[in-house]
């Protein structure tokens, strides 16, 4: 069952074109079992009409501080009283501005002012006007006030610009929502999580790499933080923005990533080995840039072993934390990951089969089998938000 189901989600609705998802993100919130009432700012009204929003919610839209007859039924007041989560979505650089100077000059604002409810807002506009200094000190102003921030995503825009200021699509939004009323069942607790490749330097620019993107270990940080507990990410070379409220420490070889993790393990209660660590790096790192030989056809450079990360945290005679890994396997997936668990002494691994397309390196969603000794439970493909947050809810079951 949904972490949503029976919760009153008050969803506020300003003018920017992103409010057309509106629609959607209503149906999926409702499907889960929240109920749904929503409230319009003026300029909403012309990307979306508040009939449309009338008939996905099932309640009539408020869109009026002076409106008689609303105030009759379900006054503005009652409306901030009745909620448990205040969704602004799509927040406009207005909207964040009225916010951030505590201004109650419409129903919307008013109702956030009114409230006692957590309030969430999913940023959406064009890219200068979000990386414009005084939309980022509102920010800043509303997350110091414990205001939580959902997105925004980059790419390109309606306008025709890229880069950030996309509002989270709908679904992306629900997921925060239910992370959100997931119970805190790691707080207290304080996790490490690896995630992302290793670069492996032959020569000043030249290294030895894969095609981990991050996005499995970073929804692992975000899951983690959202479920209360404090979060170190150790993260090799990706392009990804940290979650907010997670500590992350930037390392490019496998050696860095080792150094990192055995200092955060021994203060840690969960290790989570998320990333793809290069097995063997070069022997020698050439101090100027290699150069192309006449008459020479082929190139050795000689591997050595890197130190395994993952064993040595589950090796730990003291201060051992419960220890994750996962196992990226195109063959055999099961008997692979089994033998992981075993060789290096892990609590789980999460068998990953990155033979199907669709999962595994750099896509969006996963499917794992995780495997501990005495049993398994297979999570099926979903956003790798939604598999980190099972992953979790396991291990938290498991402590
Ligand atoms: O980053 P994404 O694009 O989102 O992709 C996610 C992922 C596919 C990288 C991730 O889900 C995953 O499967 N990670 C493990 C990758 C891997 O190749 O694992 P492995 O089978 O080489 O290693 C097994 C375990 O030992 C892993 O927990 C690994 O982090 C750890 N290890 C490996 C080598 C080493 N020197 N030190 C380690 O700690």
């Amino acid at each position: 069952m949904s972490t949503l189901a029976g919760k009153n989600i008050l969803l506020g609705i300003s003018g920017g074109i992103a409010a057309y998802k509106c629609a959607e993100l209503t149906r999926r919130l409702s499907e889960r079992g929240a109920q749904v009432r929503v409230v319009m700012t003026n300029a909403a009204k012309e990307f979306i009409t508040p009939l449309t929003m009338q008939a996905v919610s099932g309640h009539p839209v408020s869109d009026s501080l002076f409106d008689p007859a609303a105030e009759a039924s379900m006054g503005h007041i009652e409306l901030a009283k009745w909620a448990d989560l205040v969704l602004l979505a799509p927040a406009t650089a207005d909207l964040i501005a009225r916010l951030s100077a505590g201004m109650g000059n419409d129903l919307l604002t008013t109702l956030v002012l009114a409230t006692e409810a957590p309030v969430a807002i999913a940023p959406a506009m064009n890219q200068q006007m979000y990386s414009n200094v005084a939309t980022q000190e509102n920010l800043a102003t509303l997350t110091r006030r414990g205001v939580n921030i959902w997105g925004p995503a980059a790419g390109e825009q309606a306008c025709g610009d890229v880069g950030p200021g996309r509002m989270l699509e709908p679904m992306q939004l629900v997921e925060h929502s239910e992370a959100f009323f997931a119970p805190k069942s790691l707080s207290g607790k304080t996790v490490t999580i690896t995630a992302g490749p290793t670069r492996e330097a032959i020569d000043p620019v030249r290294y030895i790499s894969n095609h981990s993107s991050g996005k499995m270990g970073f929804a692992l940080a975000e899951a983690a933080k959202s479920l209360g507990a404090e979060v170190n990410l150790i993260a090799g070379p990706v392009s990804l923005n940290t979650p907010k409220g997670v500590n992350c420490i930037n390392v490019e070889s496998a050696q860095q990533m080792f150094e990192a993790s055995a200092q955060q393990a021994i203060t840690s209660d969960i290790f989570i080995g998320c990333a793809a660590v290069a097995d063997y790096r070069p022997e020698t790192i050439a101090d100027n840039k290699l150069k192309k030989v006449d008459g020479q056809d082929d190139m050795n450079i000689k591997m050595v072993k890197n130190p395994d990360i993952i064993a040595h945290v589950a090796g730990l005679s003291h201060h051992r934390p419960f220890t994750v890994g996962f196992a990226a396997e195109t063959q055999d997936v099961e008997a692979y990951a089994k033998s992981k668990l075993e060789r290096k002494n892990l609590d789980m691994i999460c068998a990953n089969d990155v033979s199907i397309a669709g999962q595994g390196f750099n896509s969006d969603n996963n499917a794992i089998t995780a495997f501990w000794s005495d049993g398994k439970q297979s999570l099926s493909l979903e956003s790798k938000q939604n598999i980190a947050r099972q992953i979790l809810t396991l291990i938290a079951e498991k402590l």
